[in-house]
């Protein structure tokens, strides 16, 4: 009943007052730029990457700073740090995109300023603006981010991932693309132990290929790399990581993507109490993650009906973005909730004046736009914006969860069966458990192949020092 009279308003007033439309705050998840291989961590932005995010920064400064998207009260050349909150994980391919982003966001300002003494200084590097990238971090405990840990710490996130690895989605596949795999070796035996050349590593095989194809003219036996068969190299790896960040029928994989979802609305609804408030601050909000963290917010908000394309993995630089925008007459101050609305849209890879995002129905409707509340209902029904919300439906009850397992009797999380879970983690891939997932289990694997063979100069003390599962689970 209610989309189609939503869908009528909105056309009568689009109608009514045309192009009245004012954008009054914007949230974006961003994922990061080209970078090195995993197989030779640690990770680093490379110059082409760098450039990429620094181009995206460059072109939504011109959509939501000085274009006609304009982001209503926003600061256009000086930062006002209130107005803005960038987030990204500990990892250095995803603050140094954070970084980059920023200077083609908010490009340097000279200013001079007079001492008392009458003496003048002129800011470094032609002024550069400063500004502070905060951290999401496993355990940090930042309760105002509503970010407790990343999934490789949510217990049943952990296993229903793991359950893609008796689906018979995968099973299937690992058998039917043995022999295909096989003829990768050749490419690959350099870097990977020839068993591990199969279905279960499909996006870490495509992660090394792929970087060899945009940075090494010589790769090895580059003649089994045809077009088609870096086409299907690529398609597996996209069908194994949604497998991996997205079920519909077993949500709780998709964490990520809930936690995502409660700091969107968490942010949104600041930028709206403060912009009722009369206050100019919460304006935009970006995240750079992950495209696990894509993938499993496509997923939850069914964009992947929308278009198939969302099941494939984002290239890097890909941003989205959720517009909080009205359509009301501003002259009367604030808008009510009923006159807000949310837009979502989507670029793959890096966004410019000449590619611009493009706008995509949310929850398999056909609207560009959807009401506030509509809006925030959706994401709210698998939205995760508390530590005690997360506690339980990850099933967590120790630790930091400790606090909210009390009474024990009644809670539901308290009672799930761990143990019989936990059986099916250990079976799905021996001793690596799948986090968010594959990229703990690739780095298992190189660690494998570090330690068995390959690297053998690499001494133990080394890899150890060469950053955690978490860390490598935001590198995607
Ligand atoms: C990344 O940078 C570090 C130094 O910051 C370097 O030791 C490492 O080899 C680099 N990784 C690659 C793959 O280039
Ligand atoms: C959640 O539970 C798992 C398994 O018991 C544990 O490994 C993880 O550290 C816990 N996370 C937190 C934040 O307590
Ligand atoms: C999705 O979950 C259902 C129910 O748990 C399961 O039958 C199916 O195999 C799963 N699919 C994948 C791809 O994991
Ligand atoms: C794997 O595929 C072969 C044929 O390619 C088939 O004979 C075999 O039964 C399959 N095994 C499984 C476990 O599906
Ligand atoms: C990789 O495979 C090629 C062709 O089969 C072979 O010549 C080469 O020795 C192999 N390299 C390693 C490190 O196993
Ligand atoms: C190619 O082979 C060399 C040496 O065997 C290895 O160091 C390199 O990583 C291989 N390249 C790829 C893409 O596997
Ligand atoms: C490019 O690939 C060749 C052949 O595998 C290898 O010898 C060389 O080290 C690679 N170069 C870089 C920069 O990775
Ligand atoms: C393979 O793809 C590249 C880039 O997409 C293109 O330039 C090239 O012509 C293609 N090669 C063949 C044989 O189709
Ligand atoms: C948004 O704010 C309203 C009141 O200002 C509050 O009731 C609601 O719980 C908030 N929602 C979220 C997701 O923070
Ligand atoms: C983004 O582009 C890649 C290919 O570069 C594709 O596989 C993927 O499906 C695309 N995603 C979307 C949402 O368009
Ligand atoms: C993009 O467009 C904006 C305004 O439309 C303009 O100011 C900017 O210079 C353009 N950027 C590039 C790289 O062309
Ligand atoms: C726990 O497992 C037992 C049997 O192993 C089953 O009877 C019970 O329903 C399960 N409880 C939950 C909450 O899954």
């Amino acid at each position: 009943m209610q989309p189609p009279i939503a869908a009528l308003s909105l056309l009568s007033l689009a109608a009514s007052s045309q192009a009245a439309e004012t954008i009054l705050g914007v949230y974006m998840f961003h994922r990061h730029g080209d970078r090195t291989p995993k197989s030779l961590a640690p990770t680093n932005l490379t110059t082409l990457g760098y450039e990429q995010v620094y181009t995206s920064g460059q072109y939504y400064r011109s959509r939501y700073l000085t274009g006609s998207s304009k982001i209503r009260g926003i600061n256009e050349d000086l930062v006002k740090l209130s107005q803005l909150s960038v987030t990204a994980p500990v990892d250095n391919v995803l603050q140094s995109s954070a970084m980059g982003f920023l200077q083609g966001f908010y490009p340097p300002v000279q200013s001079v300023q007079i001492l008392a003494s009458g003496d003048k200084v002129s800011a470094p590097m032609d002024g550069y603006q400063l500004i502070p990238v905060n951290t999401l971090a496993t355990g940090a405990g930042s309760e105002d981010a509503g970010w407790l840990q990343d999934a490789t710490t949510c217990f049943n996130a952990k296993t229903s991932s793991n359950n893609y690895f008796t689906s018979s989605e995968y099973t299937t596949l690992l058998n039917s693309t043995k022999s295909f795999y096989s003829s990768l070796i050749p490419v690959v035996n350099g870097t990977f132990n020839e068993k591990d050349v199969t279905y279960k590593n499909a996006y870490i095989v495509y992660d090394l290929i792929n970087v060899a194809e945009i940075h090494n003219s010589s790769i090895n036996s580059s003649q089994i790399l045809t077009n088609s068969t870096l086409f299907q190299i690529r398609t597996l790896a996209d069908g194994h990581e949604w497998g991996l960040a997205y079920n519909e029928t077993d949500q709780m994989r998709s964490i990520s993507g809930m936690q995502l979802a409660g700091e969107i609305l968490t942010y949104m609804n600041r930028t709206i109490t403060s912009g009722k408030a009369g206050l100019s601050s919460n304006k935009f909000g970006i995240q750079f993650g992950a495209y696990a963290t894509f993938f499993s917010f496509f997923g939850l908000t069914s964009l992947q009906k929308a278009n198939p394309d969302f099941m494939g993995v984002p290239d890097y630089a890909s941003s989205m973005a959720l517009e909080l925008f009205t359509n009301a007459d501003l002259s009367g101050g604030y808008p009510s909730n009923d006159d807000l609305q949310v837009r979502f849209l989507f670029h793959n890879g890096t966004a410019t004046n000449t590619s611009e995002p493009v706008v995509y129905p949310l929850f398999g409707g056909n609207a560009d736009a959807v009401s506030w509340s509509d809006f925030s209902n959706g994401l709210g029904k698998f939205a995760v914006s508390t530590t005690e919300d997360w506690c339980h439906k990850c099933g967590n009850s120790t630790g930091t969860c400790a606090a909210y397992a009390t009474g024990g009797s009644n809670n539901p999380s308290t009672t799930s069966n761990n143990s019989g879970n936990g059986q099916h983690m250990s079976a799905a891939i021996g001793g690596v458990i799948g986090a968010f997932v594959t990229l703990a289990v690739v780095l298992g694997t190189l660690l494998a192949i570090m330690l068995l063979g390959g690297f053998r100069l690499v001494s133990k003390k080394n890899l150890a020092g060469r950053g955690t599962p978490e860390t490598a689970a935001v590198k995607a």
